[in-house]
């Protein structure tokens, strides 16, 4: 059996046709069927129904984006900050928040932290709520923040669209990924002029703000956090040394 959908894979030219089988074979559903939906070119998360991220298993629908490793470093960054902050409970708010992945990695590596997870999409937040998300809100990160969030968090974390409208993307992203959790405006950058400085009014003094940005928007994404007044600004690159996250103290 698994030669059998090893060898559908190979002919729709998976890479890796010997390792998706075996997760095929694990998951639910008619192996053959899923096979040829992912040698047809759907990424595996959408057809295994399922992603990890952070060490959580996360049900990943075509309503939310798949969370992507280089997104861990945001966990990092969030856990890093509440880790050195005072004792007792924290509350985040994860913004655009699509699967939940974020906000549930930090819930789940911090002994006390209360996460609110925001999204503009109403399906992604019922993925969200499937996954754990306990607290959802519909917010929409291009209009400035209702008035009752102000002043409560004492972290915003977020990993909203950046592609810029026209950029050239992988084919599998573009065919089935929801372009909602892709593009952000003419140059990718409309979601950064909103949060900064609209959004920073949610954090406490001395709260973090911390985006993930797209490869080369590091240095502009830092000088609208130092227009906005944040401390302590700095582009955070991972370890081949791409910038990731662009965070600063409020
Ligand atoms: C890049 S995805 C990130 C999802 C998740 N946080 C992750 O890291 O995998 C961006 C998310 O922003 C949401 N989104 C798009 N426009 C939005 C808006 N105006 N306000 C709030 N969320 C929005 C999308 O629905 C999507 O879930």
């Amino acid at each position: 059996m698994g030669d059998g959908i090893a060898d559908i894979l190979r002919a729709g030219g998976v890479a890796r046709p010997a390792w998706e089988a075996r997760q095929i074979l694990a998951a639910q559903g008619d192996a053959v069927e899923l096979a040829r939906r992912r040698a047809g070119g759907e990424p595996l998360a959408y057809v295994l129904g399922e992603w990890d991220f952070y060490g959580l298993t996360l049900t990943i629908t075509p309503d939310v984006l798949i969370p992507r490793p280089e997104t861990e470093l945001l966990v990092d960054e969030a856990l890093a900050f509440l880790r050195r902050g005072r004792p007792g409970p924290a509350c985040v708010l994860d913004l655009c928040c699509g699967s939940g992945c974020v906000g549930l990695a930090i819930g789940a590596n911090h002994p006390s932290v209360s996460v609110l997870s925001g999204d503009v999409s109403e399906a992604a937040l019922g993925v969200a709520k499937g996954n754990g998300c306990q607290n959802i809100l519909r917010a929409d990160a291009l209009a400035p923040p209702d008035q009752s969030l102000w002043g409560r968090f004492d972290a915003l974390v977020c990993n909203p669209p950046y592609i810029a409208e026209g950029e050239e993307l992988d084919k599998s992203v573009r065919d089935y990924e929801p372009r909602l959790a892709l593009i952000g405006g003419a140059d990718g950058l409309d979601f950064y002029r909103s949060l900064l400085p609209g959004w920073l009014r949610v954090l406490r003094d001395g709260g973090l703000f911390a985006a993930e940005v797209g490869y080369r928007q590091g240095g502009a994404v830092r000088r609208m956090a130092e227009d906005a007044g944040l401390k302590e600004v700095a582009v955070v690159s991972d370890a081949a040394g791409i910038g990731r996250v662009v965070r600063g103290v409020q």
